[in-house]
Formats: structure tokens, sequence, C-alpha cells
């Protein structure tokens, strides 16, 4: 296992590419089990959630090669095998997205339920709901989701749960509703930029799809999709990461390939607390020169403040001056930075899920323990601004989300080294 030392106290400066989404090429790479003939996807980030999702979908039948422009050639040629194991969804919890389309095309499906992770419980409760709405048989046995359907039925579907709509049950009944007969509606839709590329991906293979990005959802199932080359979204959380990323070493970065139209709670909030942000062709600048102001998040479903950003802007705010405040809606667990970031000296209260920040001038670098993607990045944000050394172990994490983060960053003037295991123990 890989660990981060980082020496703190450097001003990023410079530019820096923002790669495609990881949660969009996800759901978009599932969704070309739909379709008759090869896919082009260009834009697909290098990282080892995609490689997982990679196995997973030549395991289900499907010829996958990586282009010389970085892009990925998908196209099924073997419909023999659906059932989605257990030790490739554990891995990914995103292998449940392969759900609706195997159900869709090939009327069955076993995959096996995503469980928990660090960021808490991963219920797919919604995700069976929507697709027993459109006449699925849907049973659990051993661990494993078994979904039969002889022609899927569009349906009104409502997809709201406690905590909002779902991102990926919004994807699975998405792409099952393309292929079913007559017309789908998911009412309390996921909003994310990411379910709006997928829709723009099934549209360009042939899909009836309108309202995405919106609540409302309306699909006109169609007989048939063909595979077509298409561009993956800049990734949103990506790209915010490195927002912070300038805001907290008081540097001057300019990020490319940005949709600031995806980050305007983020970029709203930046801006509430002094750090400039400003559109600049095909992306942004974010600037900071001074000590930040602290303030209140509560996380939401878009368009309001990502949960996977909550992380990264907790370590900006313990060193803001003030007191903050940031409430956890959708993953109420989401907080296993709450511990590592307080050993780099932050001053922290987790009170359920809400966790009051008190503003320090420093923190001092120390040893910490990377968990979640997300908590992973907001240690290594930490470890920019910490005096000291910082060392971030299990970077494994933040390899599933960003790719060769250490290089980017060092390419902007941090001071990043990876060692391995063996040569941490010396
Ligand atoms: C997607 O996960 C993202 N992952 C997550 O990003 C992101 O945090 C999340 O959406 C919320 O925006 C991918 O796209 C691969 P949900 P997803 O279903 O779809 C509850 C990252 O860091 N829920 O929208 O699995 C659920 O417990 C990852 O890149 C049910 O109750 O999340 C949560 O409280 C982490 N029943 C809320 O809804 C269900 O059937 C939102 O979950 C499904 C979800």
């Amino acid at each position: 296992m890989d660990s981060l030392i980082i020496d703190g106290g450097v001003r990023l400066r410079g530019s820096v590419k923002i790669n495609g989404s990881k949660n969009a090429a996800l759901p978009i790479m599932a969704a070309s089990l739909l379709a008759d003939g090869p896919s082009v996807l260009r834009e697909v980030p290098n990282l080892s959630d995609i490689h997982h999702l990679v196995a997973l979908l030549k395991e289900l039948g499907a010829q996958i090669e990586h282009q010389a422009d970085g892009s990925l050639r998908v196209e099924i040629v073997d419909s023999a095998n659906s059932h989605a194991r257990y030790d490739l969804v554990r891995k990914m919890r995103a292998g449940i997205c392969v759900l609706g389309p195997l159900l869709a095309k090939r009327r069955y499906a076993r995959v096996s339920m995503p469980g928990g992770c660090a960021i808490g419980d991963r219920p797919v409760d919604l995700h069976v709901r929507g697709l027993r709405a459109l006449g699925a048989d849907i049973q659990l046995d051993g661990g494993d989701i078994v979904a039969r359907a002889d022609k899927l039925v569009g349906a009104e579907i409502f997809l709201g749960g406690n905590f909002g709509s779902t991102v990926l049950g919004t994807a699975n009944i998405m792409c099952a509703a393309t292929l079913a007969r007559g017309t789908t509606v998911i009412e309390c839709a996921a909003c994310e930029p990411e379910v709006s590329d997928l829709a723009h991906y099934l549209n360009a293979m042939g899909a009836k799809i309108t309202g995405q990005g919106t609540p409302r959802v309306v699909i006109e199932g169609v007989e048939g999709l063909t595979g077509c080359p298409y561009t993956v979204a800049p990734d949103r959380i990506e790209a915010g990461t490195f927002m912070v990323a300038a805001a907290i070493t008081n540097g001057e970065v300019h990020l490319e390939n940005v949709r600031l139209d995806h980050l305007m709670a983020a970029t709203d909030k930046l801006r509430s607390i002094g750090v400039l942000v400003e559109k600049a062709n095909g992306g942004c600048t974010v600037a900071s020169a001074r000590r930040l102001e602290a303030t209140v998040i509560t996380t939401q479903p878009h368009p309001g403040f990502p949960t996977d950003l909550q992380a990264q802007f907790m370590a900006l705010l313990t060193i803001a001056d003030g007191n903050s405040v940031i409430t956890e809606k959708i993953f109420p667990d989401r907080f296993l930075h709450v511990a590592e970031l307080s050993r780099l000296g932050a001053h922290l209260h987790k009170e359920g899920a809400t966790v009051i920040i008190e503003g320090q001038k420093r923190l001092e670098g120390a040893p910490v323990m990377a968990s979640d993607l997300r908590a992973s990045a907001a240690l290594v944000l930490a470890g920019l601004v910490g005096r000291g050394t910082t060392t971030v172990n299990r970077v494994y994490h933040i390899d599933r989300g960003y790719e060769r983060i250490e290089e980017r960053l060092n390419a902007l003037g941090a001071k990043i080294k990876r060692i391995n295991q063996q040569e941490l123990e010396g």
C-alpha cells in the first residue's frame, strides 16, 4: 500500500487540466451494455474504479480496447454471462449500475448487492422499487439481486427516499426504461450533472429522454440502441477539489476543462468566504491571498452543495477565521476525515451529522490514514498547509478517484512524494 509524504507550506500556482468525470463515466460505460455495435468513449479517466468496471464489463461480454488517444472502445460481443459477481462489485459499489442495462437488454441480471462502505450504508431499495415498477420480478438470493423481465413496461415512478433522490438509482431506471414498451416518467429523479451526461449518451445512441437535469425525467421506450462516440463531461468533484487546493494554500491556479455551471453551490461558497473564482477560457481561475471567512454548509442533492466536496471544504475551513458548521444530509456518517483532520491540529466537534469547526491559524503535519475517496483527498489538502510533514497512508483510496494526484499537485508547486509500504518501513 502506498503513502504520500507531503511537505506543507507551498502556495500552489500554475494550471491543471481537469479529467473526465468518474461518476459520469461509470454509468455511461455500464449503459454500453444496452447497445448494438461499438461505442468510443473519450475523456474516461484512468482510475482504479474505471479499471474495476472494465473487468466487470469484460466478464459480462464486453470487448474493451484502450485506444491510442486514451479513449475506450466498448462493444458487447457476448451476452451469455449476466452475473456481476460479489468480489467485483464489492470493490466498486458503482457496479450496481449494470443492473438496469442488463435487465433491459437481456431480460435477466444477477448483480451482487454492493454492501456498505466507509461513508455508511449504501442501500439499493429505490433501485429495486423502480425496476419492479417497470414490471421486473426481483428476488434477493445469497446477497445477489436476481432480476427477470420478459418485457419491461413504461410506468410512473417516484424515486425519492429519505435522503432525497438516488443518482445511480436514476441511472439504472433511466437505462432500463429506454427499451421498455411505452413511456416512463421518473418523478424525484436525481438532477446531478452525471445523470444528464448519461442521458445525453443514451439519446446519442437513439434513446428518447427528456427532462434530464430536472426532477421529472420522461423516457419514451425504443426498439434498440446503437453504439456511438461520446465524450464524458468534466469531473466537477475533481475540479472542486483542485479549487480548494488553490484556496487552502493561498495560491492562484487556472483549471482547464471545467463546467462552472456544474459547480454553482461550491463556487458560491468559495466566493462567500473570500476566494476569487473567475471564469476563464473553458475553465476558471481560483485565487486567495488571505485568511478566509468561516461559513455554514449543508450538503444537499444537486444543485445544492455536493456531499462529495464536504470533506474537502472541511479541510479548508479548519484554518478559516472563526467557527464554521457543516451538516451532512446525504450520508450522515460521512465523517471519517474528522478524526484524521484532528490529528493535524484541527479543532472539530462532531454532533451527529453536524460538525462545528473552530478555525485555527495553522495545522501541524502528522501521519494520517486515508479512508473514503473524498476524505482522503481532504487529508492531502490539509497536508498542503500543515507545518512540517504529513504522511497520508492507504493512498489506494485516493487513486480510485484522482489520477496521479501527487504529480498534478507537484506540477503546481506542491512537494509530495509517493512511497510504498516497504520504503516507509525502511
Ligand atoms: C453517487 O452514489 C456517487 N457515486 C457518490 O459519489 C455520491 O456521493 C452520491 O451519488 C450522492 O451524490 C457514483 O456516482 C459512482 P445515491 P449513489 O444513491 O448513487 C440513499 C464519490 O465520492 N439511497 O444518490 O450510490 C443513500 O443511502 C461517490 O465519488 C437509498 O436510501 O448515491 C444516500 O443517503 C461517493 N436507497 C442517498 O440516498 C437507494 O436505493 C443518496 O445516495 C439508493 C440510495
